[in-house]
């Protein structure tokens, strides 16, 4: 279905120069906010990304966004013309930037199709979904990648590297929230608050910020869940989404997190680690920028690692560079499997009341 074009969007004012030949062609599916605001500049910054197509249900969008990127004309496809980018050399890839519940079957769309997929997160609404869109992958022998940008960002390259060195000492407790107040809405006005299209609502679209930074900053997957959710009765917003997921995990090492992400509570995004010798404080932990860190103990310092502008392009290159000389994918579909199964573990523990145990897969054990 076509939106419209986003009020704040800023167009190139010129298209972008030619890319070298080895450059992978992309067809972006869904011309939305995080695809025009964020992603389509940053291709300009990417070695060898270039966009070769754009897909879109509405047609003026298509010429406006078509024209300021210099899509040809007949590489603009509508979605009931998407199968044709089959025969459509000039596109090597896809990147799906549509509300979730649509993003499983774009991606196999997409693999039978011939084409290499670079997926928004979360990867899907359910681990059945995730699993299917792996499968279309290897029978279609093609890449897929989910958009976790923050393995590319230098703050949080830097604090992995940091607790991989025990720079806090053992880790014992993490605590993450992401939240924000969202504004008077609904499901027939917002898919962020539709069931079908977001699943339970911010713990896929935010708070798998959080799910992400407590695994990748222990190192470790939990053994047990226990969690809750609230949903308040009478307001639009909550009539099919979670307002707050609060989750509890326990590391096989003893280390504990508490994750909390809301839609409606005032915004904050960070992360803390607190361990035997000291903490890491992240808070913006996983923004498109502005991120700050600190590592309080023996030696006490804020740290600056780098410009997390480049979390952009550095997910571009990686895929590039997976679909042209087969690097490794830093953040492949399996990685999206696995905290699909850790949603569903929280989720199945809140509507149950008791605490879910894990296999080391995130597998429900019981
Ligand atoms: N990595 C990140 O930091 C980040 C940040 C924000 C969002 N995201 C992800 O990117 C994806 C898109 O999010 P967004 O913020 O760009 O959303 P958005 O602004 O609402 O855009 C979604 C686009 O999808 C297309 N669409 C197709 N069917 C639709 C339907 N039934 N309802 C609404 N839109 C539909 C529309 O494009 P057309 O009008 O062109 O058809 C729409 O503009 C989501 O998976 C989200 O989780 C990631």
């Amino acid at each position: 279905m076509g939106q419209p074009l986003p009020g704040n969007v800023r167009l190139p004012s010129a298209p972008p120069g030619r890319k070298r030949s080895d450059s992978v062609g992309f067809a972006i599916v869904g011309l939305g906010g995080y695809a025009l605001n964020q992603m389509m500049p940053r291709f300009e910054q990417a070695e060898r990304a270039h966009i070769a197509a754009i897909v879109s249900g509405n047609p003026e969008k298509l010429r406006r966004v078509g024209d300021a990127y210099g899509v040809a004309e007949d590489a603009r496809y509508s979605y009931e013309a998407f199968e044709k980018i089959a025969s459509d050399d000039r596109i090597d890839a896809v990147y799906i930037v549509l509300p979730t519940g649509l993003h499983a079957e774009w991606a196999i769309r997409a693999f039978a199709a011939g084409k290499h997929v670079l997926c928004e997160k979360p990867m899907a609404l359910s681990s059945a979904d995730c699993e299917r869109m792996i499968a279309a992958s290897r029978r279609a022998d093609r890449k897929l990648m989910i958009a976790y940008r923050s393995h590319f960002e230098p703050y949080n390259l830097e604090a992995m590297k940091l607790m991989q060195q025990k720079a806090a000492g053992e880790i014992r407790l993490v605590r993450t929230e992401q939240s924000y107040r969202m504004g008077p809405t609904s499901p027939s006005e917002n898919w962020r608050t539709s069931r079908a299209l977001a699943g339970g609502g911010p713990l896929e679209d935010f708070g798998i910020y959080g799910l992400q930074s407590a695994l990748y900053l222990t190192g470790e997957m939990p053994e047990s869940i226990s969690a809750t959710t609230f949903r308040p009765a009478g307001d639009a917003r909550f009539a099919e989404i979670f307002a707050h997921v609060s989750s509890q995990w326990r590391f096989p090492s003893g280390a504990v997190a508490q994750l909390v992400t809301s839609y409606d509570s005032a915004g904050t995004n960070f992360a803390h680690v607190r361990g035997t010798l000291g903490a890491l404080i992240m808070d913006p932990a996983t923004s498109y920028s502005g991120q700050k860190m600190r590592l309080e103990g023996q030696n006490t310092r804020d740290l600056s690692p780098g410009d997390p502008a480049v979390q952009f392009a550095g997910q571009l290159n990686n895929f590039t560079d997976a679909v042209r000389d087969g690097a490794t994918i830093r953040t492949p579909g399996e990685m999206g499997l696995r905290d699909l199964r850790l949603i569903e573990a929280i989720y199945a523990s809140a509507e149950a009341g008791r605490t879910v145990r894990l296999a080391p897969d995130g597998r429900r054990r019981s």
